[in-house]
């Protein structure tokens, strides 16, 4: 590490596994994963933890892993959040400028996005982020920035992801209660695997993130190079794994081998005829099941998972704006055949989503379910940036160049 790097830590909770990542962001804007350290999940379902202690556990010795590996002490992490209690969705908030003739300033601004995130936020509820989209003026003309516009009416669209507060707070405290770590910031899942895996451009032309994980499947949606629409469905790879148990009348781990070794997104017609070793564990002794039955229940429930998350994606429009095409990430996306079912499901070009802009050892890098924790720490580069931003802000200001500055966050 070189003496002014900038320490970020990012740590996944997931259903299969806990991933801890640390990076290094350089003076220069360059980030380095240090250090990775993982854990078999052994407290988490669907995305939520259903105990605290086995996932405290989990979380020690992921961060002991990456804390070896990359020769710092960790003191505070990103948290990535999932489950079924993230909500996201697209809200409008409206303030009316007090007096004619008067350009909209900067309070106004501020004080629209107030409104429409106000709105967003029920009781019992966090908002965990919130992203600005565009303004609306008077008669509906639509900016980036309405800042020395001349309007009475202003109208802010936000896209705001939020979280139950206490499954928010039961997810810090597991962290918290068991290693000496600050949770900084909770992060959708989603969105972190999304700035893990898309390039400027990309974000810039249109481009979807999917996250296949073992409990969850998450997606992000980007265009214009904001986050303008996002989500989490509590479907994922195990289960896959459960309709082959069931199906197949075998053990649950029994399953999730025969998935790791034999499964497939498309049934093949060789497979026909074809058995597979049951195991010793199945109900049923040492039997043999039916590949050809293995397949068609596996590209079913892919098919299946696809199909919802196309249906959620079509409603934000996204896979028509996708010029770049979907990405897919996370443990599930390895399943052989996965991107040609996608192609036909989304009607869009589907690649894998590999880790961009970001140097580290390539077995990390290439992995895909640890583009999560990853993008922890493209998060927290953002953030960092923004923390200067003030500055840069008065600079653009004074040149009257605003227009062009558009905020990730606010
Ligand atoms: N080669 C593969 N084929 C099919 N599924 C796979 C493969 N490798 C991993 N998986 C699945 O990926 C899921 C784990 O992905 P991961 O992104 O780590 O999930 P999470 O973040 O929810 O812990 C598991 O359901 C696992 O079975
Ligand atoms: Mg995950």
């Amino acid at each position: 590490m070189s003496d002014n790097g900038h320490i970020i830590v990012g740590l996944e909770i997931g259903t299969s596994k806990v991933c801890a990542a640390v990076g290094e962001l350089t003076e220069t804007g360059e980030l380095n994963v240090l250090g990775l350290g993982q854990a078999k999940s052994r407290g988490v379902r669907k995305g939520e933890i259903l105990d605290a202690e086995k996932a405290g556990d989990d979380v020690r010795q992921a961060l002991a892993e990456a804390e070896e590996m990359a020769d710092v002490d960790i003191e505070s992490v990103l948290l990535a959040v999932t489950g079924r209690h993230i909500e996201c969705a697209n809200y409008r908030g409206v303030h009316t400028i007090p007096s004619v003739d008067r350009a909209i300033g900067d309070e106004d601004v501020q004080l629209a996005l107030r409104n429409a995130k106000s709105q967003s936020c029920p009781a019992g509820s966090e908002i965990i982020d919130s992203v600005r989209q565009d303004f609306i003026v008077d008669d509906h003309t639509v900016y980036d920035n309405p800042v020395g516009v001349v309007g009475g009416r202003l109208e802010a669209r936000v896209h705001v992801i939020r979280g139950h507060a206490n499954r928010l707070a039961t997810s810090r405290q597991a962290v918290e209660n068991a290693v000496p770590v600050r949770v900084e910031k909770p992060v959708f899942g989603g969105l972190a695997s999304a700035l893990a895996v898309l390039t400027t451009e990309q974000k810039q032309a249109g481009a979807v993130v999917v996250d296949l994980g073992a409990g969850t499947t998450e997606f992000a949606f980007f265009h214009q190079g904001l986050l303008r629409h996002s989500g989490v469905l509590a479907v994922g790879g195990d289960h896959v794994s459960n309709d082959l148990a069931y199906g197949l009348r075998i053990l649950i781990p029994r399953a999730e081998e025969l998935k790791l070794e034999h499964g497939t997104a498309v049934a093949r017609p060789e497979s026909a005829g074809v058995q597979v070793r049951g195991d010793s564990t199945s109900l049923h002794g040492g039997r043999g099941v039916s590949l050809e039955h293995l397949e068609r229940i596996m590209s079913h429930r892919i098919e299946e998972t696809l199909e919802l998350v196309a249906l959620r994606l079509r409603e934000a429009d996204a896979l028509r704006m996708a010029t770049a095409g979907v990405f897919l990430c996370g443990g599930a996306a390895r399943t052989p055949g996965i991107l040609e079912v996608a192609r036909r499901i989304f009607q869009c070009p589907v690649h894998q989503g590999l880790v961009q802009g970001v140097s580290g050892p390539a077995n990390v890098l290439e992995n895909p379910e640890f583009v999560t924790a990853i993008g922890l720490l493209r998060y927290g580069a953002m953030r960092s940036r923004q923390r200067v931003q003030p500055n840069l802000l008065g600079k653009l200001r004074s040149l009257a160049s605003l227009s062009s500055f558009r905020s990730f966050l606010f």
